[in-house]
């Protein structure tokens, strides 16, 4: 089994009786994501769920082709994008290879993710690594208008066209976008980019295993068809609404549980550096998700036992808001044995032939001790190893219980209205026509 669902340090935290007493929430949230009524808010939203079965081939075989050729032609690929726009492929390659990678990488391009801040800094280094080299872009916009990748794409495809010209330019565009509507779409339709799909019914934060992910992580040389056989045996394993036996469907419910018992924000927690990125794209997920109505679980992050050095006073003795979800590997990607120094002078030698994994399991097995001391329940999810079989079938089983989770928290997990507060504001700030009346109040609360 690739995932496994460890309740051993929340037994005083959860009951069996507590987990009992959802099972019918849980069925009818799992049944909601099923659903093709009206009623269950987000139902044009589910086209992740058969994604592992039902993707399109034709275009898995297209996103293989263009990696290969971005391989063959290019030092860097720049991947424009933001949100469930990039997340999920950055999360994947830095899980898979390496947060190093992009000094590792021998055989395969670098790869920038740009368009994910408003930062000149950020946009600046990179414009300035791709004239020196050659380079492709692969902008991804599910709606085609999003500010921040918009304006990357316009400095990077000036750069493109100044290097090698228009026609060779759009030849090294690779758009991410709708099928048939937004202004990516029509510029990739008028420029003759290649195009990619985001599926209607897939949304950004659930469309790591579409086109989105798939072709930056392709270029990256991560086994793409492990990762979705991952996700189906996942999908497989997921597919039952029983609390006691699908271990998706009781994190969902566990969280839910430990919501209402006052635990409101939930650090999801690695050992493993490489796991940064999961944490960030999980963040967002559940983020997105859940947050709204005035109700969720507020998506907090850790890696220890680096972050034990800043954020484990606050874990073991703060506020007591919070639980743990600690996601551990079976099988480290590799491993150091520590020698024995013959003068000691560290006073290390107790830890002599020791590996550094078994020290890092020792670190996670105190701390956990200590934290559920310290009154914090901690979910455990053990993962045999970090590669891409093993990634499609957490990407799976995080998505669906999210979904399962979010209905049983009573809101749609599949829209983001809020998101669009600040990006009105801001679009009346810039000055963007048609926002002068709300541009008008804004000025003057920020000059009052
Ligand atoms: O999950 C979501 O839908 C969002 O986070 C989007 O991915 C993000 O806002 C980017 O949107 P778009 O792909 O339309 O540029």
């Amino acid at each position: 089994m690739a995932i496994k669902l460890n309740c051993k340090y929340l037994s005083s935290f959860v009951s069996e009786a507590d987990i009992a007493a959802v099972e019918g929430e849980v069925k009818d949230a799992y049944e909601k994501l099923y659903s093709k009524k009206a009623t269950a808010a987000g139902n044009d939203f589910h086209g992740w769920l058969n994604l592992p079965e039902n993707y399109d081939k034709e275009e898995f075989a297209r996103i293989k082709a263009a990696a290969e050729k971005i391989n063959k032609d290019s030092d860097v690929l720049v991947v424009i994008g933001i949100g469930g726009s990039y997340l999920g492929a950055r999360a994947a390659i830095e899980f898979c290879k390496s947060k190093n990678y992009n000094v590792i990488a021998k055989d395969t391009p670098k790869i920038f993710f740009v368009g994910n801040s408003l930062s000149p800094t950020e946009i600046s280094e990179v414009l300035a690594i791709c004239k020196n080299c050659d380079f492709s872009v692969n902008v991804i916009s599910k709606s085609g208008t999003t500010t921040e990748p918009a304006v990357a794409f316009r400095l990077f495809k000036a750069l493109l066209v100044e290097k090698y010209g228009e026609k060779e330019a759009a030849g090294r565009i690779y758009a991410t976008t709708d099928k048939v509507k937004g202004t990516l779409k029509e510029m990739a339709d008028s420029e003759g980019y290649q195009t990619f799909v985001v599926p209607d019914d897939v949304g950004g934060r659930f469309s790591v295993l579409t086109a989105v992910g798939l072709l930056p992580i392709a270029v990256a040389g991560v086994d793409i068809d492990a990762l979705m056989k991952g996700a189906f045996d996942s999908m497989k394993k997921c597919e039952n609404a029983d609390v006691l036996s699908n271990d998706c469907c009781k994190y969902a419910a566990i969280r839910n549980i430990l919501l209402r018992k006052g635990k409101n924000v939930e650090m999801m927690v690695s050992y493993e550096p490489d796991y940064t990125m999961m944490n960030e794209w999980f963040k967002q997920l559940y983020g997105e998700s859940e947050g709204k109505n005035n109700k969720g679980i507020f998506p907090s992050s850790a890696i220890y036992s680096t972050d034990l050095h800043s954020l484990g006073q606050y874990v073991q003795e703060g506020q007591r808001q919070l639980f743990e979800t600690v996601v551990i590997f079976n099988e480290p990607k590799c491993d150091i044995v520590i020698d024995k120094d013959e003068n000691n002078s560290d006073g290390l030698n107790f830890i002599a032939g020791k590996t550094m994994s078994y020290v890092n399991s020792k670190a996670f097995e105190g701390t956990i001790l200590a934290h559920t001391d310290g009154d914090v329940p901690n979910i455990v999810l053990e993962v045999d190893k970090m590669d891409e079989y093993n990634l499609g079938y957490l990407i799976y089983f995080l998505e669906k219980a999210c979904a399962v989770s979010g209905y049983m928290l009573g809101v749609n997990p599949f829209d983001q209205p809020g998101v669009e507060s600040y990006k009105k504001n801001m679009f009346a700030l810039l000055g963007k026509p048609g926002y002068e009346e709300l541009a008008d109040s804004l000025k003057k609360r920020i000059d009052g």
